[in-house]
C-alpha cells in the first residue's frame, strides 16, 4: 500500500539511510510528520528493516506510509534529504570528506532529478556547504530549491551554550553561528539578543568580557569533535535540525531558521551556499535575512566564503 490518499497528503523520501538519516525518520515519526517517508540507501536490507522497526512506532504518533524507497520513488515527493556519505572519522575536518562524498553526489543527484522529483532539496552531508553547491550544479535546479543543514546544528549549539551561561530557556536566546558549517564559522554576537536585550549588554552586566565570548563561540565550533571523539559521531542534533527544516517546508511556515542558503549580494557575497538566517516555507528559500554584523563578523564571513570558493573550485573543476 504505498499512496495513502489524505487530503493533505505529503511525502518525505530521505535518501542515506546512516545515524543521521536514521534518527531524521525516527525525529519524523515522532512529530508526525509526512505521510508517505521513504527510505534509500545503498544497504537495501536496512531501509527495509528501519521501516519495519520506525513504522511500529506510529501507533504512538500519527499514521504513515514508511518504506524502503528506490529512486523512482522520488518522482512526486515534496522533499528529499540526503544525508549519504562518508561520515567524518576522529581527527577528520569536514573538509576532508569533500572529494569522497562529491563522488557519491554525482551518483545519487542524477537518478533523483531523472525520478521526475520537482520539490525542494535539503542537503546534509559534509561538508555541507559544498554538497549543497554541487546538488544545486548537479541538479540544475532552481537555487531556492536546494537548502543545506548549514550552521543550523551549530546555531542551536551556541544557543544551548549561551542558554546555560544565562540561565535562560535556548528557545528564547536569538543568536546565530554563520558561515561556514566548519572550522570557520564564527557567531554573530552583535545581533544577538535575549529577550530583545542585546546579548552583548546582558554579558556586560554579568561580567563576561569579549574574550569570554570568543571562548563561547570556539567552544561551539569545536563541540562536533567533542562528540565525535567520546561517540564516534554526531547525529540527535542534527537529526532534529533536519526535521526542523523539513517541517518549515512541509508546512509552508515562512520561518525564519539558519540554513545554508544561496545567497544573491547579501554580505557582498555570490554564487556560494553558506549558513545564514533565512526565511523557510514551501518553496524553498523564500528569502535571507541579512544579519548586521560588526567589522570582525563581516571579516569571518568574508573569510569562510573564501574557504569554501576555493574548496568548491577544487573540487568542481
Ligand atoms: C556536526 O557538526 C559532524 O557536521 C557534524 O555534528
Amino acid at each position: 500500500m504505498k499512496n495513502l490518499t489524505t487530503k493533505n497528503h505529503q511525502k518525505v523520501i530521505l535518501v542515506g539511510d546512516g545515524a543521521v538519516g536514521s534518527a531524521f525518520a525516527y525525529s519524523m515519526v515522532n512529530q508526525g510528520l509526512a505521510e508517505e517517508f521513504g527510505i534509500i540507501d545503498v544497504v537495501k536490507e536496512r531501509t527495509e528493516g528501519d521501516a519495519l522497526d520506525l513504522e511500529d512506532a506510529q501507533v504512538f504518533t500519527a499514521p504513515k506510509n514508511i518504506y524502503s524507497a528506490d529512486y523512482a520513488d522520488c518522482k512526486d515527493a515534496d522533499v528529499v534529504v540526503i544525508t549519504a556519505g562518508a561520515a567524518q572519522k576522529p581527527g577528520e575536518t569536514r573538509l576532508d570528506l569533500v572529494n569522497k562524498n562529491l563522488k557519491i553526489f554525482s551518483m545519487i543527484i542524477k537518478p533523483i532529478v531523472d525520478s521526475g522529483f520537482d520539490g525542494i532539496f535539503v542537503i546534509a552531508a559534509n561538508p555541507v556547504d559544498i554538497l549543497t553547491y554541487a546538488t544545486w550544479k548537479f541538479s540544475g535546479f532552481p537555487k531556492e530549491k536546494v537548502i543545506g543543514s548549514g550552521t543550523s546544528l551549530d546555531t542551536s549549539r551556541l544557543r544551548v551554550a549561551l542558554a546555560k551561561k544565562f540561565n535562560v530557556d535556548p528557545r528564547n536566546v536569538d543568536a546565530y553561528i554563520m558561515g561556514e558549517h566548519g572550522d570557520s564559522e564564527f557567531a554573530a554576537f552583535t545581533a544577538a539578543t535575549i529577550g530583545s536585550k542585546p546579548l552583548t549588554a546582558i554579558a556586560k552586566e554579568n561580567g563576561l568580557s569579549e574574550d569570554d565570548l570568543l571562548e563561547i563561540e570556539d567552544q561551539t565550533r569545536k563541540k562536533a569533535y567533542e562528540i565525535i571523539n567520546r561517540k564516534g559521531a554526531t547525529y540527535y542534533g542534527i537529526a532534529t535540525c533536519l526535521m526542523r527544516i523539513t517541517k518549515a517546508i512541509l508546512r509552508d511556515e515562512n520561518a525564519v531558521l539558519p540554513v545554508g542558503a544561496t545567497l544573491n549580494g547579501e554580505y557582498g557575497l555570490n554564487d556560494i551556499f553558506i549558513g545564514t538566517p533565512a526565511i523557510i516555507n514551501a518553496n524553498g528559500l523564500a528569502g535571507v535575512i541579512e544579519v548586521p554584523l560588526s567589522d570582525r563578523e563581516q571579516d569571518a564571513m568574508a573569510k569562510s566564503a573564501e574557504t569554501l570558493k576555493k574548496v568548491t573550485q577544487d573540487g568542481l573543476a
